[in-house]
């Protein structure tokens, strides 16, 4: 426990009556955690991993894709693959190419061994997989700043970094079926966004994951974007991202990446939507505003108040 001490010592077990205990009911969640005074919620397993993400040896030439669950993450993995890439479409799995640091600590499959033959490496030790990628390394994590390996967070090494951010209405809903489908929720839906807008599911709170990046975002190394960019304007934030990886494409090869990039394109392509690892639903909507189908107008005003509430000080508008 003294490392873990040296990060913050504030890590407490959530009690077993939380919402998110009762409604996370999976094998492979036994408990979670808060971790740092910002109380980030993650699961129990992940204190087994926390010093080696601590720790975890990072290099300039790395490219990481932070970002909060639900917010765009694969597009822009896809996005910032290809733009890094050459613009070289790949059939590769792009959570073999681009893994996901630290799934091995989300998902302890110890106790259900029938789900172990059929995972592969990345997901049976994502941290080693990771470290053992070739360079430069494409690397995706959902974890806030303050969780960020330490020599990322000193400036001892200067990885490229992407942040994805999104609306917290769409990204809640989002949350929410991704919940159902994968992470073994049972509640309904006015239970999770309860649990949403109180900061108490795995990744949470929202807002705090938000602004430990805008607190970052005069490092030269930090590039932020938003979903809803690049929905309305997906070119921009192609150059943009060309810019920040020092890339220059013709015109014509963007228009083929904007096509390559496209929601009816993603969904169709294998090798993003996670059709072959139960993730059946991952390209959903693909929309912005699509929490109007699903939140009424009490939890959207609901939303609203708490969107002032934490984001009203900040240049954060939504
Ligand atoms: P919805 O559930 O609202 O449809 P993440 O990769 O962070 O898990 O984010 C998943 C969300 O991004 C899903 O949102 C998914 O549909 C959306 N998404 C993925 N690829 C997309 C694309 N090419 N265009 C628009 N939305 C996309």
């Amino acid at each position: 426990m003294a490392t873990i001490k040296k990060i913050d010592p504030q890590i407490t077990n959530l009690k077993s009556d939380e919402n998110l205990l009762k409604y996370f009911t999976s094998d492979f969640r036994k408990g979670y955690i808060e971790v740092t005074n910002k109380k980030f919620v993650l699961p129990q397993y992940y204190l087994e991993f926390m010093d080696k993400i601590e720790n975890f040896e990072v290099y300039d030439t790395d490219v990481f894709v932070v970002s909060h669950p639900k917010t765009g993450t694969t597009w822009t993995q896809e996005m910032v693959w290809c733009i890094g890439n050459n613009l070289k479409f790949t059939n590769v799995e792009i959570y073999k190419r681009f893994p996901f640091l630290e799934v091995t600590p989300l998902f302890d499959f110890r106790e259900c061994p029938e789900l172990f033959g059929e995972l592969s490496d990345h997901l049976l030790d994502s941290l080693e997989y990771v470290r053992k990628l070739p360079h430069p390394r494409y690397i995706k994590t959902h974890l806030p700043w303050d969780l960020l390996p330490k020599q990322i967070r000193t400036g001892e090494r200067n990885p490229k970094i992407i942040y994805v951010y999104r609306n917290p209405k769409d990204t809640s809903v989002s949350y929410y079926y991704h919940c159902r489908a994968v992470e073994g929720f049972t509640g309904d839906f006015n239970v999770f966004m309860d649990l949403f807008l109180g900061g108490r599911l795995t990744y949470g709170p929202f807002p705090a994951h938000v602004l430990s990046i805008f607190e970052q975002k005069n490092r030269e190394n930090v590039l932020i974007i938003t979903y809803e960019e690049m929905k309305s304007d997906l070119r921009s934030v192609i150059k943009n991202v060309m810019n920040f990886l020092s890339k220059n494409y013709s015109d014509e090869e963007i228009e083929k990446l904007e096509d390559h990039l496209s929601f009816e394109s993603m969904k169709n392509n294998n090798s993003v939507n996670y059709a072959n690892t139960g993730g059946k639903n991952f390209m959903r909507a693909g929309i912005v505003g699509s929490y109007k189908n699903d939140m009424t107008p009490e939890l959207i005003n609901r939303f609203d108040n708490w969107i002032v509430d934490k984001f009203g000080k900040t240049e954060i508008k939504f």
